[in-house]
């Protein structure tokens, strides 16, 4: 990325996680790096000269972070949604066996660039959107051969895009049909074999786990953290999704990144996150689609200063959805989040989500992710609802 100034821009630098605009703005970019904001009139005119980039007075914000997907899969579920409709359960179908097993099927008998071309479009409609950081995790191999195939297919989704990627190991989705009735044994697996194998490989830079009913027990969540702590990787947790294990409570014991879904969170796994610093990251697509209806502990978790994050859950069997500002649009008519909160947690709080300080804000030193778009108002963005893409992205790219 060449040195160069913005100028003439309507800056909504997302400082303290408010808008924070900055009227007729300009920014300076060195090394891939911001070096300098402010309002045009006290620029340093050193800093003008003949790589100006002219906003010409339109809106920019910094790239956006999704901070929750599932993209790497095969195959869909539109047959288990037109089954849905018809009445059947999310929980009655996993249970018989379909759900995420039907996904890990098509997944683990997909080629790598088989894979890599099905998620690779996933990802690039989110970068259109103007998703700049993205998290990606397995959980349709759930064996050690496919486990290890998703995250290395995850991270090579890097390379030809501008677009950073970070991978999940989500080994602890669902029992797979080769455990069935064997729970622990799976999860004795998924410690001893799978988190030390994806450690060692250096292709995860979390751990996380789907703690409920149709998935792990808070006693075999535990167990998948501790072993993740013993291979120094942070965790986070599907938690309080469709019932209370008190899911949040447990991911804050462990000092987790992020705790997801919440929509049966109590006052108590609220509290816990504050002490613990965990973000709270808010999921309207999957509600959507499962036509849920008890709403995450939003106004509680306002109130006790916990961040929260909106991500596309982008995955085939509760949220199919590629568009971050869609989602965005869904918290704030699905959830009653602000525009200005929902800006926030797909920006500076959804980089935290990620344990990464270095972006998601403009504020020199950080990371040169911005994007201009053809609006003057940043409510803007979550206001409509099929997803509106920015004009231009600029990034350094990978990494
Ligand atoms: O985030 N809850 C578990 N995992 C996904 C759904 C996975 C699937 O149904 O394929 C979720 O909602
Ligand atoms: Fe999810």
């Amino acid at each position: 990325m060449p040195r160069h100034l913005l100028v003439n821009a309507r800056l909504a630098t997302l400082r303290g996680g408010r808008y924070s605009i900055v009227e007729k703005g300009a920014m300076a970019v060195d090394g891939g790096k911001i070096e300098w904001v402010g309002p045009m009139a006290e620029l340093d005119p050193r800093l003008r000269g003949d790589d100006e980039l002219d906003a010409h007075g339109a809106l920019v914000t910094p790239g956006l972070v999704d901070c929750h997907t599932h993209l790497v899969f095969a195959g869909n579920r539109a047959r288990e949604f037109e089954m849905r409709l018809a009445g059947a359960t999310y929980e009655e179908i996993a249970r018989a066996g379909g759900g995420i097993v039907s996904t890990m099927k098509a997944t683990r008998a997909a080629s790598e660039a088989q894979l890599a071309e099905e998620s690779g479009r996933r990802l690039d409609a989110l970068i259109e959107g103007g998703v700049t950081t993205v998290e990606i995790k397995s959980g349709y191999g759930l064996d050690l051969e496919s486990e290890l195939k998703c995250l290395r297919v995850a991270r090579s989704l890097e390379q030809p895009r501008a677009v950073s990627i970070r991978t999940t190991l989500l080994g602890a989705h669902t029992v797979p049909p080769e455990y069935r009735g064997r729970s622990d044994e799976y999860v004795s697996f998924v410690c001893e074999q799978l988190i030390p194998a994806a450690a060692k490989a250096g292709l995860a830079d979390a751990v996380d786990a789907f703690c409920e009913g149709i998935g792990f027990s808070p006693q075999q969540t535990r167990r998948v953290f501790e072993a993740a702590r013993t291979h120094g990787l942070r965790v986070k947790l599907h938690a309080d999704q469709l019932s209370n294990l008190g899911g949040a409570a447990l991911a804050a014991e462990f000092g987790a990144l992020s705790a997801d879904h919440l929509e049966h969170t109590d006052e108590a796994g609220v509290q816990a996150l504050r002490r613990s610093g965990t973000v709270a990251v808010l999921l309207p697509g999957a509600f959507y689609f499962l036509r849920e209806t008890k709403l995450p502990p939003v106004e509680s978790l306002r109130r006790h200063g916990v961040p929260m994050d909106v991500a596309t859950d982008c995955n085939p069997g509760t949220s199919p959805l590629t568009s971050l500002a869609t989602a965005m649009n869904m918290a704030c008519t699905l959830f009653r989040l602000t525009p200005e909160e929902a800006l926030a947690g797909t920006t500076i709080h959804a980089a935290n989500a990620l344990g990464l300080e270095d972006r998601g804000v403009l504020e020199a030193g950080k990371r040169a992710d911005y994007l201009i778009w053809d609006a003057e108002d940043p409510a803007e963005l979550a206001w409509t609802i099929a997803g509106r893409r920015p004009t231009r992205i600029i990034t350094p790219g990978a990494h």
